[in-house]
């Protein structure tokens, strides 16, 4: 099928390149022209296992390209996805949909034979409604049919997610729309995920209602944690003995910092904005919003803690700065409060991402260094803030030039039995150690 993508950023590159790896031809399109360029090149702006690779086999077999021209984009495509960004608006809760509204007025210009126009940017509900508007003299004529199709990528796993989804949700009650797209979604589907067709307003819900939903199981979990370090209970016990329920399941249950990313943290102050529009009071979601704000402090007045309050001049590592493993992505990481608020405090700062993310902090106090080594070498507190693979077999005591250097370890990976063999003073989330 012929596919355009409206937007190359992270949902449409990850998609315009997953769907021409399916054997369909994709044209994405952006306004940033040195990003098109890039791309021309195979240089992929974002960092995400394996995209590089899989764009390299499509664009060389001539089955993706890049374009600012989103006429011709449009005049060649059968399928138009717009994938722009839903930011938060500033000092509200609401999303920013100019970017969905803009494309949707810019496509409408070029259409003049039957198009499919899906929205896999994340919309609060009934945004479809207003869009297929944009498009009512298109969609009279029967030109157009406007459908919801959101995605379910997670960043540092979207090849994956995309390739094996645990389902495609499809909204629309257009016949002919849902029968093109199944078609589309047929390689992918038929390996035991399921093809769900709901309304479009049903689409643009389930999304919303999920990433609420996995915040919510995360902030459980951490206040969960928090009860663990009073009652000396391991929380990596009770996320096992919860999560082998299937009702529960154990994805989810890892406590750690609060929740970041570009998603969670933006659709869950979305839907309590939505909930707020549609005269429906999300309580349970207004709490879990409020209880990873709360989360973000108090770990940092366990950092105090920790140091026994005596922080001028110490010197701490962060290990990790990104809001998680194999991305390079910073939104909402729970560090951008925490090194900022300890540098205030005194402390001097030094990180290391194997992101390579540097120069993010612009503070005379705070050092990006090249590796793990330079970073903890005179160390008086080690934060492992992400979970990266390279952090789960450090030899702290050989790397570390400084008598009683502590570890606080935000991501439970070591086992605190092992460190006191070590005589590593050792800390940890959820676990009394
Ligand atoms: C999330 C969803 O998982 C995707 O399904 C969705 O498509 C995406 O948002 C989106 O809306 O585009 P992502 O933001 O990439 O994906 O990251 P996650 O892997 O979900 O992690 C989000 C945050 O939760 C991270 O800060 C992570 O460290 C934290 N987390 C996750 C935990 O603290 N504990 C866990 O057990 C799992």
């Amino acid at each position: 099928m012929k596919l355009c993508m409206i937007g190359a950023g992270y949902v449409g590159l990850v998609s315009g390149v997953c769907f021409s790896d399916l054997g369909n031809n994709v044209i994405c399109v952006d306004k940033d022209k040195s990003k098109i360029n890039a791309l021309k090149k195979c240089i992929v702006p974002i960092y995400e296992p394996g995209l590089e690779e899989i764009l390299k086999r499509n664009f060389k077999q001539k089955r993706i390209n890049f374009t600012d021209n989103l006429k011709d984009a449009v005049t060649k495509s059968d399928i138009i996805f717009i994938c722009v960004g839903t930011p938060t608006k500033k000092n509200t809760n609401s999303a920013d949909l100019r970017y969905v509204f803009s494309a949707a007025n810019e496509i409408k210009k070029f259409i003049k034979k039957y198009k499919i126009i899906v929205t896999k940017s994340t919309v609060p509900v009934s945004t479809g409604d207003k869009i297929e508007k944009i498009f009512s003299i298109l969609k009279k004529k029967k030109l157009v049919d406007v459908v919801s199709n959101p995605e379910f990528l997670r960043e540092g796993e979207a090849i994956r997610d995309f390739i094996n989804p645990d389902r495609v949700v499809v909204g629309t009650n257009s016949e002919r729309a849902n029968k093109i797209l199944k078609s589309l979604y047929q390689p992918i589907v038929k390996k035991n995920s399921r093809y769900i067709k709901t309304s479009r307003r049903g689409a643009e819900l389930i999304k919303y209602a999920s990433n609420a939903f996995l915040a919510t199981k995360i902030s459980y979990i951490n206040e969960l944690a928090n009860l663990c370090e009073q009652t000396d209970v391991d929380i990596k016990d009770i996320s096992t003995g919860m999560g082998l329920d299937e009702r529960i399941g154990e994805r989810f249950l890892r406590a750690g910092p609060a929740y970041g990313g570009s998603c969670f943290p933006k659709d869950t102050r979305a839907l309590i904005d939505t909930g707020k529009n549609f005269k429906t009071d999300l309580t349970i979601v207004k709490t879990v919003v409020k209880s990873n704000e709360n989360r973000k402090k108090m770990l940092t007045k366990r950092v105090l803690t920790i140091l026994g309050n005596k922080i001028k001049n110490k010197q701490i590592t962060f290990l990790g700065v990104t809001f998680k493993p194999n991305t390079d992505d910073m939104r909402e990481a729970c560090s951008l409060y925490m090194i900022p608020y300890l540098v205030r405090k005194g402390v001097k700062v030094k990180y290391f991402d194997p992101s390579g993310k540097k120069n993010i902090f612009n503070n005379n106090n705070i050092e990006y260094c090249k590796n793990i080594s330079s970073a903890c070498l005179k160390s008086d507190l080690i934060i492992i803030h992400t979970e990266w693979n390279e952090f789960k077999f450090i030899d702290f005591k050989k790397i570390v030039k400084k008598n009683n250097f502590k570890v606080y370890d935000m991501r439970n990976i070591y086992d605190p039995k092992r460190m006191k063999l070590n005589k590593i003073k050792y800390f940890a989330v959820g676990r009394k150690v």
